[in-house]
């Protein structure tokens, strides 16, 4: 069975990304391209990722006018990615209309299509300075919702969201969580962070690990090492 660790590959060359994959097995970790990695190396690298057999999360987060996320999410979809998201207060139209553009291909070709609801670096502050008078919380899960009720696969979600979420959506959403980190890692810039073993138990269903595995002495046994703390999940 494929890991549940989805590498984030926010590296700043195709050299450097490649470097890290060409040491690591497909079933060891999917791979996650983000805005910097793509802006620098474009569709070519997500195409090489493909063709070396990795499943792929293009985190483009698309928020745009209904017609324009559609086309881009189905461009995505070309690529061959496994995973890519939007952001939902791009509006329940925006939504529905990226699913829709990608709804006729069959199974294996359809990328998992999740939301991201409210970014995590946004305070309460934040969020009533651009207008929105609900908590984060009662925000991540409004917009959750609405996903859900445009027929997305699922969210972006931090580890403190995620056990509410899995109750309030059901076990057949896609949650997937970020700010990930064992005991002896670095915290960087995260500022609530789970363990792996936890997230799991919480009810996320992939884990983003970056930096702890990216940057580790020896990467390969940092991503054995996350692999191992989720084994029987
Ligand atoms: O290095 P680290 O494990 O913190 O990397 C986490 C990855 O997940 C980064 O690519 C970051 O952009 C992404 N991410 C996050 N928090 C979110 C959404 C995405 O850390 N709320």
């Amino acid at each position: 069975m494929q890991s549940k660790i989805i590498v984030a590959l926010d590296f700043d060359s195709e050299s450097k990304a490649l470097a890290f994959v060409d040491r690591v097995d497909p079933e060891q970790c999917r791979v996650k391209v983000g805005k910097e990695l793509f802006t620098r190396c474009g569709p070519s690298l997500v195409k090489q990722l493909v063709a070396r057999n990795f499943d792929v999360f293009l985190d483009l987060k698309f928020h745009d006018i209904p017609n324009t996320v559609a086309h881009a999410v189905a461009a995505a979809a070309d690529l061959g990615v496994w995973m890519t998201n939007v952001h939902a207060s791009g509006g329940s139209d925006m939504m529905n209309e990226a699913r829709e553009s990608i709804a006729t291909l069959s199974p294996a070709e359809r990328p998992i299509l999740i939301a991201v609801t409210v970014l995590t670096s946004l305070s309460a502050e934040d969020l009533q300075a651009v207008g929105v008078r609900a908590s984060p919380a009662e925000q991540v899960l409004s917009l959750a919702r609405l996903a859900q009720d445009a027929g997305l696969d699922g969210v972006v979600c931090s580890a403190a969201e995620t056990a509410s979420l899995r109750s309030a959506l059901g076990t057949e959403f896609c949650l997937v969580t970020p700010g990930i980190r064992r005991e002896e890692d670095a915290k960087g810039d995260q500022k609530r962070v789970v363990g792996p073993a936890e997230a799991i138990a919480n009810g996320s269903d992939y884990l983003v690990v970056g930096r702890p595995i990216t940057q580790a002495d020896v990467p390969l046994e940092a991503l054995a090492d996350f692999n191992r703390a989720i084994s029987g999940s």
